[in-house]
């Protein structure tokens, strides 16, 4: 079977598997937790990992936006539904621009961090792109404590094309700090139809392994529970750079 991203080939048809209409309700409880509480102006935002953009398109409202990804593929599609947001290429571990920003925000890209050494990389990175008296969001889709296997149908058309998409998320081996995300693809343009497997390796680290690796970076760590509530999000982390 043919092997390919969805952040990279395939990153066109990204948008049928994550609608930004999927995202009014993180993107409104992540504007009311990153908002500050003095009014200076439209605050700056930094997104890790900001993917398609999705969050974007509704924070920009109160956020003056930098985007930055790993993968220019996922930027050059948020630069299309953001024209109006700044983009930048980069890695959440290695990331190093020369400014602050007033509030930094880090939703499920987090789950790509598979080693401690990822995760402490970021705390650092967030550390260094963070004005004291600011404040940071990390939204993991899991946490060691409440895994459990998951599978879904995900179906999407948008006129020309359809996607029928099969994710299947395991973990094969409970004694790593990794789990797997299978996700099967039927692309169908007219009556050509497409097949093809795209494996994810994401990370899985217990809260207080997060929590307690925020707190050594020196945040001000608070655990906010996810009101959203659906089954396969965790809590939230809310940091503050005292
Ligand atoms: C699920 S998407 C994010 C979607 C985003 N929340 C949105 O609102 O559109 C995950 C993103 O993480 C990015 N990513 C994976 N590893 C990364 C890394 N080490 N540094 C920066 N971005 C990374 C991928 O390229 C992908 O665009």
């Amino acid at each position: 079977m043919e092997s390919a991203s969805i952040y990279r080939e395939l990153a066109d048809w990204y948008p049928l598997l994550d609608p930004v209409t999927d995202h009014t309700e993180d993107a409104e409880l992540f504007r009311r937790l990153l908002q500050p509480n003095e009014s200076t102006g439209q605050p700056t935002l930094l997104e890790l990992a900001s993917g398609a953009g999705n969050n974007a398109h509704y924070l920009q409202r109160d956020f003056r936006c930098t985007l930055t990804d790993i993968s220019k593929e996922m930027l050059e599609l948020s630069s299309r539904q953001n024209p109006d947001c700044e983009h930048l290429v980069g890695d959440m571990r290695t990331l190093k621009l020369d400014r602050q920003f007033d509030a930094i925000l880090a939703h499920d890209g987090l789950v790509y961090l598979t080693s401690q050494d990822d995760l402490y990389l970021t705390f650092r990175t967030i550390w260094h792109h963070l004005r004291p008296g600011g404040r940071t969001l990390l939204a993991p889709d899991y946490y060691a404590d409440s895994f459990s296997e998951v599978s879904e149908l995900h179906r999407a058309n948008d006129g020309e094309r359809s996607l029928r998409c099969l994710e299947w998320c395991y973990d094969p081996d409970p004694t790593d700090t990794e789990y797997l995300v299978d996700y099967v693809y039927l692309l169908r343009e007219g009556s050509d139809t497409r097949v093809v497997h795209d494996r994810h390796v994401e990370g899985l680290f217990s809260l207080d392994l997060w929590r307690r690796g925020l707190r050594e970076t020196g945040f001000e760590v608070e655990v906010v529970e996810n009101s959203l509530g659906p089954d396969r999000y965790g809590d939230l982390l809310l940091c503050r750079r005292p």
